[in-house]
């Protein structure tokens, strides 16, 4: 049975570069792996020089590994499509009109990105089975870390959607055929069965993430980077979601002793100021650094993403999911 690791953190720290060499690990330990990103700049593509697309893909040149890419964007649109698909053929001309206003609105509403990206994060978990890892590179908003720690938030908030689509149906009828009739425009409600829908499909989640998966936050030595990763510490930790370790990504190497002058003496002055915010990070977070990578300079791709992986000292073995 597949399990499931997260990368999250801020824009640009790095989460597609370590979740890319984490993957190479995982495969690396014999274990069949899926990456799955989110990020709509396509940097998968990048590290890996390969087109991918919404469908898992073999990895060139290295067995055992497989890519895709989801854009979240098109998850909103696809979502509104099919949606609208479905309810076209099966309410009236005039109900269309309106419930094609309504879902234009749905489509601006702050969290539809987040949600259809859920949305699709759950059918790559159902879809696990010919994989033993799922790697996970979150997009930078955060919010879909907090979405994914909030599936029994959502099912309550299913829950109350259904009760209203409920007692709508119910004045619709009374309106339409009074009191006596017996009742069936509820059963076979599009609307119902999708928030049924999805409501199974957030219970099936809180499952997933709670049993079979593991979390990760990767971070810079700097300030902002460290103060966004206390937060999401502690959204994650209240859904009961402990993440397991810290990956900070882009120390400054040090210069060799030998070295003189402005730039290494520049060097010097940055690496001691980088020990002492890991310092701080060890010392103020509950959750364990388990890996720091040093600063490349060139983009991570190709070897120099091997010797990345190789730095990265998440055991795969000892990533087994909590069991309950
Ligand atoms: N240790 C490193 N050394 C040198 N370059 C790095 C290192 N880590 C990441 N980079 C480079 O920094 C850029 C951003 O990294 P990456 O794409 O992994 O970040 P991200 O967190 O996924 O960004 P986004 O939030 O935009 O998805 C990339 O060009 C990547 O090659
Ligand atoms: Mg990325």
């Amino acid at each position: 049975m597949a399990t499931f690791t997260f990368f999250g953190g801020k824009g640009g720290v790095g989460k597609t570069t370590v979740s890319s060499a984490y993957a190479l690990e995982c495969v690396e330990a014999g274990l069949e792996t899926l990456v799955v990103s989110t990020d709509p700049a396509h940097s998968t593509a990048d590290v890996f020089d390969q087109e991918f697309s919404d469908e898992p893909q073999p990895v060139e040149g290295y067995d055992g590994l497989s890519a895709m890419e989801i854009d979240p964007e098109q998850e909103v649109q696809d979502h509104l499509m099919d949606l609208r698909r479905q309810l076209n053929s099966q309410l009236s001309a005039a109900m269309v009109n309106e419930v094609d206003i309504q879902l234009e609105m749905a489509h601006q509403t702050p969290g539809a990105y987040e949600a259809a990206l859920f949305d699709r994060f759950v059918e790559v978990m159902r879809n696990a089975d010919p994989y033993d890892r799922v790697v996970f590179d979150t997009s930078p908003t955060g919010s879909t870390l907090r979405l994914l720690a909030l599936p029994e938030l959502l099912e309550r908030w299913i829950d109350r959607l259904m009760d209203k689509r409920r007692r709508s149906i119910d004045l619709f009828e009374k309106a339409a055929i009074g009191n006596q009739e017996p009742r069936r425009v509820m059963e076979g409600d599009p609307i119902l069965a999708r928030l049924q829908g999805r409501k199974e499909r957030f219970e099936f989640a809180g499952e997933v993430l709670r049993e079979d998966a593991s979390f990760y936050l990767v971070l810079n030595p700097d300030e902002l980077s460290i103060r966004e990763t206390a937060r999401s510490l502690e959204t994650l930790g209240e859904a009961e979601l402990p993440v397991r370790g810290l990956v900070v990504n882009r120390l400054t190497p040090e210069p060799e002793p030998h070295e003189e002058g402005r730039g290494a003496t520049y060097l010097r002055d940055r690496v001691e100021t980088e020990r002492e915010r890991l310092e701080y990070i060890e010392r103020e977070f509950d959750t364990p650094v388990v890996a720091t990578i040093e600063t490349r300079v060139a983009e991570v791709r190709g070897s120099i993403l091997e010797d990345v992986a190789g730095e990265l000292e998440i055991s795969v073995g000892d990533d087994q999911p909590r069991t309950t």
